[in-house]
């Protein structure tokens, strides 16, 4: 919600001015901590995730699959990411055929006409994957594809990862007994002792002369949790480290698409892979579907969120909406088929083609929303869709919390969805942002957020905007019950960034957190179950804090954020507290605003360890410029 926060900003800069703080930033301060005093419950689901495919977040990023266009779609340009071979005197060529597909979804296919060739001389196609594909020693790879041949004598199929430096098969298998009908094969490739690099490709030929028609050609490392169709271990491990309880999905802009035909159509990705159509998303890619509706759940259930399912609600980016009346209500039905996908039982049509995809089991769901920032929408319809959904939904689903993306002039949503990109600086004058919100308004979902300093991943300026626009959402937890940063992922190699300042940056083989994702994970390891009574007195304007207990553990986590560059001198009084002689204390520090980390140096900012001793009920600690600190206090 850009122009709404920046009006807000500018208040908050005015306040400022006009003198409402008044502390310069080296002054002793002094925090009051009553820890017999709880304020308010701390939501258990605060924080979580808000995923969309954009920076090749699942397409050449989490969703494991290494082949690129592995339906073979063709432009002006031929087929993307695909290449003829032709070893030694082999002759062949490529091209795309649209007459022929293995299913309905997927009607096209690559030909290839083998001329000449033999067994030491193959002919056949080789695909790049994105920016490379990862190989790794004493590795199995599990692959596959659909095809056909021309007549039944065409020979086994040669199938290597290849090293594109040396040529060298890194490992190779055969597939055997091709037909002249449409069928799926698979295959296995396991690597011995090589050294480990991105710089390969996958290769299929034959070693006869023949035509061969390939589509879906798919290839799997091992993935997080054995998955088929799984996630790349090294971001999902990142995730869980995070601590999340939700998973908002499918977007986001990727919701919606520029168009309505290129909204998020979860239909189309349910069900074997070669039933979906792929699509085009709206960050200027396509998607390969393989991240579908099961596997956004099959995710949550991995890292032990609930979803929090976005459904279409008729607006798509470029302007188009659907008008609300009878042209909306299979938009609708489709909704309700969704939420039945994700919670109905096997007696249920859409719980039973759930089980049909796998998964009998029904996910939990609390919260649907109603379509995405459709405060953009100009034509005004989003209250008169929103209605129909919410009225179709509550009365099949009485239990669900249902989000609206824009405020409602006749209603009360249940949650509101508030979004917020901004500066570190708009983040340290608008921390106390919700403070003064009304409690008997809607509670808030701060569906996507992040202050956005840093490319592609945010500095430590943005690390400390992060961190003080948390203190404020702990702070304001009783309504603020969800919130998530966004984006989550970015593809750093070259043209893998649609959009700047994304929270994990990763390339072919190797993942990184940025400060900005070390300061989450710290948020959400230390995070109470209710707040306590404080006041902080004395300090300057970039002082920032958040305290909150949990009572099963009888621990106490001070948060504190100090975006100036100087120490922030800080007497904290526990009256009454009785408290262990030490306390842990993690802290994320830097010495420039525009200290960062980077997939070739991930560790320059990390959280680290200290310990405070000689603690009472008044202690004196300097909060270190530019830094962000968690003091966890064990009550005895
Ligand atoms: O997070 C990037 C984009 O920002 C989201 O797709 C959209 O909802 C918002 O405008």
């Amino acid at each position: 919600m850009i122009g709404k926060t920046f009006a807000r900003t500018a208040a908050a800069v005015a306040a400022v001015l006009a003198g409402t703080v008044a502390f310069a930033q080296g002054s002793p301060a002094t925090l009051t901590i009553h820890a017999d005093q709880p304020e308010h419950a701390v939501s258990p689901t605060l924080y979580g995730l808000m995923t969309e495919e954009i920076n090749f977040s699942y397409d050449g990023g989490l969703y494991a699959e290494m082949v690129r266009n592995r339906t073979f779609r063709d432009d002006w340009s031929g087929v993307p990411y695909w290449y003829l071979v032709e070893d030694g005197n082999a002759a062949a060529k490529m091209e795309p055929d649209h007459a022929t597909g293995p299913s309905d979804a997927l009607k096209n296919s690559m030909r290839i006409d083998v001329e000449k060739a033999n067994a030491n001389n193959q002919a056949g196609v080789l695909n790049v994957g994105y920016w490379g594909m990862a190989v790794r020693p004493g590795t199995t790879y599990k692959g596959s594809f659909y095809a056909k041949a021309g007549s039944g004598d065409l020979g086994p199929v040669t199938v290597s990862l290849v090293a594109d430096d040396t040529g060298k098969a890194l490992a190779t298998t055969t597939v055997s007994g091709l037909g002249t009908e449409w069928k799926q094969y698979e295959f296995t490739l396991k690597t011995g002792a090589v050294t480990a690099s991105p710089a390969n490709h996958l290769a299929l030929t034959v070693g006869h002369p023949g035509t061969l028609w390939l589509n879906l050609v798919s290839l799997f490392p091992p993935t997080y949790h054995n998955r088929a169709n799984g996630n790349r271990i090294d971001l999902m491990e990142k995730m869980a480290a995070m601590r999340p309880t939700f998973l908002r999905f499918p977007g986001g802009n990727y919701l919606e698409g520029n168009h309505i035909s290129e909204r998020f159509e979860w239909k189309k990705t349910i069900g074997p892979l070669v039933d979906r159509p792929t699509h085009p998303s709206p960050w200027m890619y396509h998607s390969s579907d393989g991240m579908g509706l099961l596997e956004f759940l099959y995710w949550c259930e991995d890292l032990k969120m609930e979803p929090v399912l976005a459904v279409y609600a008729g607006y798509s980016l470029m302007g188009e909406h659907v008008e609300p009346g009878p042209q909306l209500d299979s938009y609708v039905q489709d909704a309700l088929d969704e939420i039945e996908y994700v919670t109905g039982g096997t007696d249920t049509k859409w719980g039973a083609e759930r089980a049909k995809d796998g998964h009998p089991a029904p996910f939990k769901l609390t919260y649907v929303e109603i379509g995405n920032e459709d405060w953009l929408d100009k034509s005004g319809s989003y209250e008169r869709r929103y209605e129909p959904f919410y009225k179709a939904i509550k009365a099949k689903y009485p239990n669900l919390q249902l989000i609206a993306t824009a405020p409602l002039k006749n209603s009360k949503p249940d949650v509101l969805d508030e979004h917020y990109y901004v500066r570190a600086t708009q983040n340290f004058h608008d921390a106390s942002h919700y403070d003064k919100t009304d409690r008997n308004g809607p509670k808030i979902f701060v569906g996507e957020w992040a202050t956005r300093e840093g490319a592609p991943t945010p500095n430590f300026a943005a690390a400390l905007g992060d961190a003080a626009w948390m203190t404020g959402m702990e702070r304001n937890s009783d309504i603020i019950i969800m919130a998530a940063y966004a984006p989550l992922l970015v593809n750093v190699n070259p043209g893998g960034m649609q959009w700047e300042t994304d929270l994990i940056g990763y390339d072919t083989m190797k993942s990184y957190g940025s400060p900005s994702y070390y300061a989450q994970v710290l948020f959400a390891e230390y995070l109470g179950n209710h707040t306590l009574s404080a006041k902080l007195e004395g300090a300057g304007p970039k002082l920032f804090y958040s305290i909150t207990k949990n009572t099963a553990k009888k621990q106490l986590y001070l948060k504190l954020v100090n975006g100036s560059s100087d120490p922030q001198a800080l007497t904290i009084e526990l009256p009454g507290a009785k408290l262990a002689p030490t306390a842990k204390v993690v802290s994320l520090t830097a010495h420039s605003m525009e200290a960062t980390n980077t997939i070739d140096s991930p560790s320059h900012i990390v959280p680290v360890q200290s310990t405070l001793t000689n603690v009472s009920s008044s202690i004196k600690h300097t909060v270190p410029g530019y830094s962000i600190e968690v003091i966890q206090f064990d009550e005895q």
